[in-house]
């Protein structure tokens, strides 16, 4: 194992405009929020935060408009000891943004994504990028077809290499989009959200890992994160395991915490915890997170 975890994260970097307010607004109504600000943003952006946060050598590989956003951006993950050299700047594009409102009544968070023109990260950038000092590519479960030849790259550089020098891949399924089933069978380790599930019918915790389990290859480990019931996981035909969230004395910001939950949880696995003792502390952390607002307190 590397002397530090070295992490790449694969997927979206966009703006998340996020005002938070006492209570969801009425439709066609106009109010003051508690607070606003800008916040670094994507599924694999905020991977990477945490992953730098908790002290591993974390690094993004997305598209980044070359916009006025980029600036704030790039020093975002500066901040946060994210590596973007591998990042492809793309001219002439808008940033993609959300706009997101967090209810302290309900500790919900509503998120409104545009994406206008931000081409996706292309198997021909991703083939440019030197694999050998990764130890662990994570993908978002998003341009399937190109994630799909992405993760089969990684497959053929692991070919050539000792099984402990292997590059463990996993990937997110979590929007409610079919296609991203395509990517279940493919990584080592595999992130099925509630949302997923609920767009499958799945109840639960049980019988979605039961489900992906059947598709994923033999062996993977299936891990399925659920709010504040916490998260369960199985490996191959082993037993389920199982931790209970971590709720902080106040839940004021749930913006990420699936990203938090997946990102320490691979930081654990990385690390060689078992994998009960990485959902717990991926339950841990992602608690901790929802009890502050944004990252910043965390660092
Ligand atoms: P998403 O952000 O994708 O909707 P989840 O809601 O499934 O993700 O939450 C991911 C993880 O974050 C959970 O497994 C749990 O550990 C933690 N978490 C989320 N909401 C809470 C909460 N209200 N209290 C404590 N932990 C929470
Ligand atoms: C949170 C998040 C936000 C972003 C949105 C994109 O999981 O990554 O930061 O705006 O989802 O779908």
């Amino acid at each position: 194992m590397s002397p530090r975890e070295n992490i790449l994260c694969v997927g979206l970097c966009c703006l998340d405009i996020v005002s938070q307010v006492s209570h969801f607004p009425k439709e066609d109504t106009d109010q003051r929020c508690l607070e606003q600000r800008w916040q670094r943003g994507g599924n694999a952006a905020n991977n990477s935060t945490v992953l730098g946060l908790l002290g591993a050598k974390a690094a993004f590989l997305g598209t980044i408009a070359d916009s006025h956003e980029k600036r704030f951006l790039l020093e975002d993950f500066a901040k946060y000891g994210v590596n973007t050299e591998q990042a492809v700047v793309c001219k002439g594009c808008e940033c993609p943004s959300s706009c997101v409102i967090l209810s302290r009544a309900t500790a919900s968070r509503t998120i409104i994504h545009s994406n206008k023109n931000l081409p996706e990260l292309s198997v021909e950038d991703f083939a440019q990028v030197d694999l050998t000092p990764y130890q662990w590519i994570h993908f978002e479960g998003r341009n399937v077809a190109n994630v799909a030849q992405m993760i089969k790259l990684v497959r053929e550089h692991n070919k050539g290499l000792p099984r402990g020098e292997f590059i463990t891949t996993s990937v997110e399924i979590e929007k409610a989009k079919p296609e991203l089933e395509a990517l279940i069978p493919l990584a080592d380790v595999v992130f099925v959200s509630k949302d997923f599930a609920a767009f499958k019918g799945y109840s639960n915790k049980a019988e979605t890992l039961e489900r992906v389990k059947a598709l994923a290859h033999p062996g993977a480990v299936v891990v399925c994160p659920w709010g504040e019931e916490g998260a369960s996981a199985c490996q191959g035909s082993g037993v389920m395991v199982h931790s209970p969230a971590f709720p902080p004395a106040s839940v004021v910001d749930t913006l990420g915490a699936g990203d938090t939950f997946n990102a320490a949880t691979i930081f654990a696995l990385a690390h060689g915890s078992a994998l009960e003792d990485s959902i717990r502390f991926g339950c841990r952390v992602a608690g901790a997170k929802v009890g502050v607002i944004g990252w910043e307190p965390m660092r």
